[in-house]
């Protein structure tokens, strides 16, 4: 048995959707339990942070950052660090914003960083790019071409129903990846 929990933030719903297909996707393999948690509700789950196996941190791409609702998550889990609680668990990331590029990466990379300073080991999103020849698509899956984990990107002026299948398929496939790897390490 291996526990994911997923913790994001998301000010208009769309990362929320996202997270949401994260814990469809690691929920789908048996022997894997998986918990959305919003950032907004931690402080009543760092017990359910600690007995996680795998962490997945997900935030909408806000002025090429981390959302500010993410980060002050981060800062509050200085105290976890200072004790290195989360060392050797599994960790991966996603985010979305409303532009193709929107700086996403540095967000990723952000989670990164955040992950590696918790001692965590860190799951790339083990897909090909897609959506990158002619005969490439929007619907490929990893349509943005990532690498370090999933990303989404959502029209400005539409809302989280109207998201990509392929950006919501690439991050039920992240969930899958951690939830896989997590039964392995076990
Ligand atoms: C304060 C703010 C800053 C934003 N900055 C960016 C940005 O740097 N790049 C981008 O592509 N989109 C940016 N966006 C658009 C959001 O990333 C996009 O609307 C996203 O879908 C919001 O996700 P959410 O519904 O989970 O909050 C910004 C939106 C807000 C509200």
């Amino acid at each position: 048995m291996a526990r994911i929990a997923i913790v994001y933030h998301s000010g208009y719903g769309h990362t929320a959707r996202q997270a949401t297909s994260v814990h469809d996707g690691a929920a789908s393999v048996p022997g894997v339990t998986a918990q959305l948690i919003p950032v907004s509700d931690v402080d009543r789950h760092w017990d359910d942070l600690a007995a996680a196996d795998a962490v997945v941190f997900g935030a909408p791409t806000y002025m090429g950052s981390l959302s500010a609702a993410f980060k002050e998550f981060m800062e509050k889990s200085s105290k976890v660090w200072a004790a290195q609680g989360w060392k050797d668990k599994l960790a991966a990331g996603f985010t979305n914003s409303a532009s193709q590029s929107g700086d996403k990466l540095n967000s990723l990379v952000e989670l990164v960083i955040f992950a590696s300073q918790h001692g965590m080991l860190w799951v790339s999103l083990g897909l090909l790019p897609g959506n990158n020849t002619s005969k490439g698509s929007d619907d490929d899956l990893n349509r943005l071409g990532s690498y370090t984990g999933a990303m989404a990107q959502s029209n400005a002026d539409q809302g989280a129903d109207a998201m990509r299948d392929s950006d919501l398929g690439t991050a039920a496939h992240l969930g899958r990846r951690v939830a896989e790897l997590a039964l392995r390490l076990r």
